[in-house]
């Protein structure tokens, strides 16, 4: 049984789309899809509006091929950006800890965009930060690890159409 059915998900990206589109309506927005985990999160999402994006991407990695324990967090992509004096919405699967979603946020600001926000599919209720939080979360999950819709476990399962919790054995 799915933690969040692929239909729950549709719902919820239909509706964070028509509020971009009201959001971004004659504005220049840039979405940055944070790899590889936003990936299913971003098509779709892109694909709900109806406003037009350029769609930019960076890589952050802090898990890797460890599985399930945070490692050190790296950013890829930065110098690639063109983000100045643009709207720039981060797109990102899950607030964990908060401090991908925090590093990533405090390296886009220094490229001075007019505006910068954040949307997250999902957000895990432990999370470790008080004092910053997405600007938007689709859903909220508890402590279990998850996989599917572009989250993975050991960059396995990201294919898988709904959210699955991870069986530990
Ligand atoms: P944070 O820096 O702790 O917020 O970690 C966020 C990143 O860790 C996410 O973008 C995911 O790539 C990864 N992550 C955190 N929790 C999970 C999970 O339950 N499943 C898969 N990836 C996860
Ligand atoms: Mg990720």
């Amino acid at each position: 049984m799915p933690l969040i059915a692929k239909e729950q998900i549709a719902t919820s990206i239909a509706q964070a789309a028509s509020d971009i589109d009201r959001q971004y309506k004659d504005k220049d927005l840039v979405i940055v899809m944070v790899l590889k985990g936003a990936i299913c999160f971003t098509a779709d999402l892109i694909r709900a509006m109806t406003i037009p994006c350029d769609l930019q991407t960076v890589q952050c990695s802090s898990y890797g091929k460890g599985g399930t324990k945070r490692g050190e967090l790296n950013i890829f992509g930065i110098e690639a950006l063109e983000i100045e004096n643009r709207d720039v919405l981060v797109v990102d699967d899950i607030f964990d800890s908060g401090h991908t979603l925090f590093s990533l946020i405090e390296t886009l600001n220094k490229k001075n965009p007019s505006s910068l926000k954040s949307l997250v599919l999902l957000t895990r209720n432990a999370s470790e930060m008080s004092d910053f939080h997405p600007d938007r979360s689709l859903f909220s999950i508890e402590d279990e690890f998850v996989i599917g819709y572009g989250l993975d476990y050991k960059e396995k399962y990201r294919g898988l159409p709904s959210i699955y919790a991870l069986e530990q054995v």
